[in-house]
């Protein structure tokens, strides 16, 4: 039997968070041909991997990626450095399409880019185009209320509830984009303006997704002291519209709600008890980041500039030393910069131990591509799982932080194929050797790829090698939701 590829002598962990055993692994035409004793079979291609873990490619449950797609290998370097072989786009309520625009798009849909970037009037278009320029790594694809509402809604006057005729709008534009293989909805009910949208603006919303199988997502509207209030909305939101309900980056906000988690993990415990179909993902960090707001800042909380339009200077600075310098106040010096983006030091590490110990939590990066001077969470979010919280400070065992970064989020987000190990599975692969994976990145040197990924494969084909970066190769797809 010949194969394209043939993996000697790996240490399989299959994903499964079953027990790892030593197999070959064939690949053939984009997917795995065998597992076993392959001492008979040949390929074109060999990789012996002794003392090496061969695991499926990393789904990233939670990116930002919808136009780092679209730029190049290069642009995903940061990604499958880190083993990553799809991601999941449009998270936070912020997608590329379906929305056009001719001027500066409020923040946090900025976070993708300034008005230049934003062509897609259908997510078909969007689509359309992934699949005509194929993409390094596969995707999956939500779609944002924040671009549904900004689309709809009159320029401006988007900090008031939607209208009956603005919600009808807005549902319409989601049903056409499930149509088209959008796998859901995405909220970012945390920021102005799309905080004025009340419960039943999204409920309306979210109502079409049970005819096409669609997710909710959400970063939740308050993370903070009234954490428990959000976590009950968007367990109704679920209920209510029957979806499927993913909690982006599950945390406990500011030092007055540290020590919550235990709190917070058993309202979705209960629920899930109850019937909900509910899991979260979790960044393997205690600072979080975002667009800068300024009226949300405390004097407790450290603060890191990421970037800013009028003085880009100012990136990678402390929030506290840009002020000094300029003689004002932190939140003066914080609207000066905007628009702007930032890191707040404001989770505990405890609390975030416990969340993405627990079984439902799926790993997703939250990693801001196009920030000047990104949060270490865009280049290190997986190895860091894997070297940091499995091996060293043994949190879990590796077949666990595997599934956590690949089938436990393969089976929340319905894909099938991807995200185990298997005869017929697509081959995405990552092999890495699990003495030395670490995330490099750090809040100094954010941009830095991490040790120990050997080499990344996307549907069979070599994507990423360690000390060549990128091969080229964009063999990567947009996953339609089967309909
Ligand atoms: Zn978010
Ligand atoms: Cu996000």
């Amino acid at each position: 039997m010949r194969h394209d590829l043939i993996f000697r002598d790996a240490t399989v962990i299959d994903g499964t968070g079953a027990a790892r055993r030593i197999a070959d692994v064939a690949v053939s035409g984009g997917r795995i041909a065998a597992i076993g004793d392959l001492a008979a079979a040949s390929a074109d291609r060999e990789v012996i991997a002794t003392g090496k873990v061969l695991a499926p490619g990393f789904i990233d449950a939670h990116t930002h990626d919808d136009r780092a797609l679209l730029c190049g290998p290069e642009c995903l370097h940061c990604k499958m450095s880190q083993g990553v072989t799809t991601v999941v786009v449009g998270n936070c309520g912020v997608s590329l399409s379906p929305l056009t625009r001719t001027r500066r798009p409020p923040p946090p849909l900025d976070l993708l880019g300034d008005e230049s970037w934003w062509t897609f009037d259908s997510f078909a278009d969007y689509a359309d185009r992934l699949d005509r320029e194929k993409p390094p790594l596969n995707a999956i694809a939500l779609i944002g209320h924040m671009s549904l509402r900004v689309r709809e809604m009159p320029e401006g006057d988007y900090a008031r509830p939607a209208t009956a005729a603005e919600t009808a709008r807005m549902e319409k534009r989601l049903d056409e984009s499930l149509a088209a293989g959008a796998c859901g909805l995405s909220t970012g009910l945390w920021y102005a303006p799309s905080n004025a949208a009340p419960t039943d603006e999204v409920i309306a919303i979210a109502g079409v997704l049970e005819k096409h199988g669609g997710l909710y997502a959400t970063h939740m509207r308050d993370e903070g002291d009234g954490v428990l209030d959000s976590i009950a909305e968007t367990l109704r939101i679920g209920k209510e519209s029957r979806a499927r309900v993913v909690i982006s980056h599950f945390k406990c906000v500011g030092p007055q709600n540290h020590g919550r988690s235990p709190e917070t993990l058993a309202a979705v415990e209960r629920a899930a008890a109850a019937g909900a179909d509910v899991g979260f993902d979790v960044y393997p960090y205690f600072a979080s980041s975002t667009v800068m707001r300024p009226e949300t800042l405390r004097d407790d909380v450290r603060v890191l500039v990421t970037w800013s339009v009028p003085h880009p200077q100012m990136q990678g600075r402390d929030l506290a030393e840009v002020a000094a310098e300029w003689g004002v106040s932190r939140v003066d010096a914080a609207r000066k910069l905007l628009p702007a983006g930032a890191i707040y030091f404001q989770m505990s590490e405890a609390d975030v131990d416990r969340i993405i110990a627990h079984p439902m939590a799926m790993v997703g990066s939250d990693g801001l591509p196009h920030d000047a001077f990104p949060h270490p969470r865009l280049w290190g979010t997986f190895p860091r799982v894997l070297g940091h919280y499995a091996r060293d400070k043994r949190v879990f065992d590796l077949e666990t932080a595997v599934h956590k970064c690949s089938g436990l989020t393969a089976r929340r987000f319905g894909l099938a194929d991807r995200g185990v190990i298997r005869d017929g599975a697509f081959a995405d692969l990552v092999l890495f050797d699990p003495e030395t994976v670490i995330d490099s990145a750090t809040f100094a040197a954010p941009a830095t790829p991490a040790a120990g990924i050997e080499a990344t494969w996307v549907n069979g084909v070599a994507v990423y090698r360690q000390g060549q970066g990128p091969t080229g190769e964009s063999p990567g797809r947009l996953i339609r939701r089967a309909s």
